[in-house]
Parts: structure tokens; sequence; C-alpha cells
């Protein structure tokens, strides 16, 4: 009887292994039966698929990136991938690798940011073959998507400021994200919560505004002390924005105003902090509810200018500072630093950027 239950169960087992097998090549999460790394890899991406990944097909190289489909709006992509060894240049015209941080204190990687050119529309599939400094060699499949987008008059493409460098770990809250330091397509924040259902603040938008727990938790304590001691609210009008949120966002102001204007209030995708999910714009009543600098002069406005970075929070565009910070005079918009980053970059007289790029 026992004996009988036991073989159903091994049966059973059996049984849900090959369908599984089956599903997964099937959805062409695997490609060979006998690459038992890579069906493990796939479970895990399927019980996970946020989670970044130890690729399994790079030979010795010790790498990291994470493999989920690239959808870009744009004739090139961008994704960061992280080796334990340096890499070797490479010298295929479909892509090239900047290296954005070497390793340092208790992160032992070389972060890469690795730009895949002339993607064309529809689905890729690129194959990046890596070697180290000391030969090691391997490859891994880049899977994306070039989505259809019809940009305003004028504009055949978004392109790049002229001068950047890649900033891949925008996880630090020291991370520097100005017109000369650029995110990848791929970076998005590990946990964002809600502002309105989460944290059950005032937002005057109709799709949820997202920002880092961490932020999320100074921006609570922040807005409740203000609340109290002004019987105000704050309102928040925008937080988190993706690297495509913000390619529209950014066409949206070029279709408005033309490229010239656009670029002095609205940062082209990946040059936004918003992608940092640590950035917050604020209105408030007293000023309609609109994104403008008259927000300073009412009682919010100055409340924040004397009190945000004990929360941790600092503003990015302050006045009269066009030159070093590449935008107009932004009110409104904060960015969370952590409180201890906060008070040592108020002792400094510098814009945000440039004590970011001096305190990194
Ligand atoms: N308005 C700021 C510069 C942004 O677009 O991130
Ligand atoms: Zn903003």
């Amino acid at each position: 009887m026992i004996k009988n239950i036991v073989v159903k169960l091994v049966l059973i087992t059996l049984i849900l292994a090959v369908i599984a097998i089956a599903g997964l090549l099937i959805s062409g999460q695997v490609t060979g039966t006998n690459k038992i790394e890579e069906l493990i890899s796939a479970v895990k991406n399927l019980i996970n698929p946020d989670q970044e990944q130890e690729t399994v097909n790079s030979g010795p190289l010790e790498i990291q990136y994470n493999d989920k489909v690239l959808v870009t709006l744009q004739n090139s992509a961008t994704f960061t991938l992280k080796s334990k060894t340096e890499l070797k240049e490479s010298s295929s015209a479909k892509y090239q690798f900047n290296l954005s941080q070497r390793p340092k204190d208790e992160d032992p990687y070389y972060w890469y940011v690795v730009k895949i050119n002339n993607i064309g529309v529809g689905e890729f599939n690129i194959v990046v073959v890596l070697e180290d400094v000391n030969g090691s060699a391997g490859e891994i499949t880049v899977k994306g998507q070039r989505d259809a987008y019809t940009l305003p008059f004028g504009l055949t493409e978004i392109s790049d400021w002229d001068t950047f460098s890649y900033t891949a770990d925008g996880d630090s809250l020291r991370a520097l994200v100005d017109k000369q330091n650029k995110l990848p397509l791929d970076y998005e924040p590990k946990q964002l919560v809600d502002v309105n259902k989460d944290l059950l603040l005032y937002t005057n938008s109709s799709l949820p505004i997202l920002v880092t727990a961490e932020t999320g938790d100074a921006l609570k304590v922040m807005a409740g002390d203000l609340q109290r001691e002004l019987n105000k609210n704050l309102v928040i009008a925008s937080g988190y924005r993706s690297y495509l949120d913000q390619y529209r966002t950014y066409a949206g102001w070029v279709r408005q105003y033309g490229q010239d204007e656009a670029d002095k209030v609205s940062a082209r995708p990946g040059f936004s902090e918003h992608q940092l999910g640590t950035a917050v714009d604020f209105v408030d009543q007293e000023t309609g509810f609109d994104l403008t600098n008259n927000f300073e002069n009412g009682a919010a406005g100055r409340w924040l200018m004397e009190n945000a970075h004990k929360y941790g929070f600092v503003q990015s565009y302050p006045a009269g500072k066009d030159s070093e910070t590449g935008y107009q005079h932004e009110a409104w918009h904060w960015r969370y630093i952590g409180i201890e980053n906060a008070k040592e970059y108020k002792d400094s007289s510098l814009t945000l950027n440039i004590w970011l790029s001096q305190n990194r």
C-alpha cells in the first residue's frame, strides 16, 4: 500500500519535471537539454524574474548581469555587466564596453555599461563576446526589442550629449546623474513604494508615483513634520521615471517647445535623476499645485530650504546655477541622498552634481 503511494508520487514528480522541462524548451528559456546550469538558471528566472544572475555560459569568467529583455525606443540599448576581472575592449562594431567603475572597498567587480548599436526595428538577439585581460573568454546572448515611437517634428533620434560617462551603480546614494553622467537603459531601483497607497501621502497624479523604499521612509517623516509645524500638506507631483518614461517625457517637451528649450528643463533619457527613484517634485496648494519657482516663496518651500537636509533631501537645481547644473532653477525638485550625505553636502557651497563628482 505505502509502496504503491511512493511509486505513484515518484511517477507524478517525474511527469511534472518532464512537463516543466518541455515548457521551458517551448518558451525558449533553455536551448539545450544537456545544459543543466542553464536549466537551473531558467527555473530561478521563472521563480524570480528580477534577480540579477550569474551567467552560465561565459566560460571561466565571473560576471553578473540582468538578462531580462531590453526594451528600447532608440537605435541603441545599454545594460550593466559586472566582471570580477578586467575585460578587454571589444573590437565589434555591434557593441562597446564602457568601464563605469573599478573594484573598490567591499565591491570586487569592474562595472561596465555595454552599448548595443544599430538595433534597427523589432526584436534583436546579439551575442556579446567577452574576454578578460588574462585571456579567459566567454559569451552572453542579449535579447531585446525596439518599439516604434513617433518623435516630434525635426527629431530622428534623441541623441546623447557629446561627452559623457556612464554611471552604472544607480543604487548608490551618491550616484552622479547629470548632463555628463548617464544611467544605462536597464538601470531600475530595486525596491519601489507607492507614495500614495503605501505611504499615505498626497500626490496630484492619477497614476502611481513611486520612490525607493528608503526615500519613501524619509519622505514620510519629512512631510509629517512639515504638516505638524505648518499645518500644510506637501503634494508629490513626480517620483521615479524609468528610462523609457524619461524618453517620452523629454520628447513631450521637445514637441511643445523645441529641443533647445527642452534641454533647459528636461533631461534626455538616462540623464535624469528621476530614474534613480530618489528624486521627487513637490507642489502645494499655495502655488496652485503647479511646478513653479514661486513654491520656494511659500511656507512649505521655505521650510524645505531650511530643513530638508535634516531628512536627507537636497535641491538639485538651485537658482542662478544653470551653468553648473545644466538646468534652469527648479524649486520643486529635491533628491534624497541620505542624512549624513545631505549634512556634508550642505556645508559645501557646491551644486549637488559638482559635489557628487568630488565625493563619489
Ligand atoms: N527636470 C529634470 C532636469 C529632469 O528631467 O530630470
Ligand atoms: Zn524633478
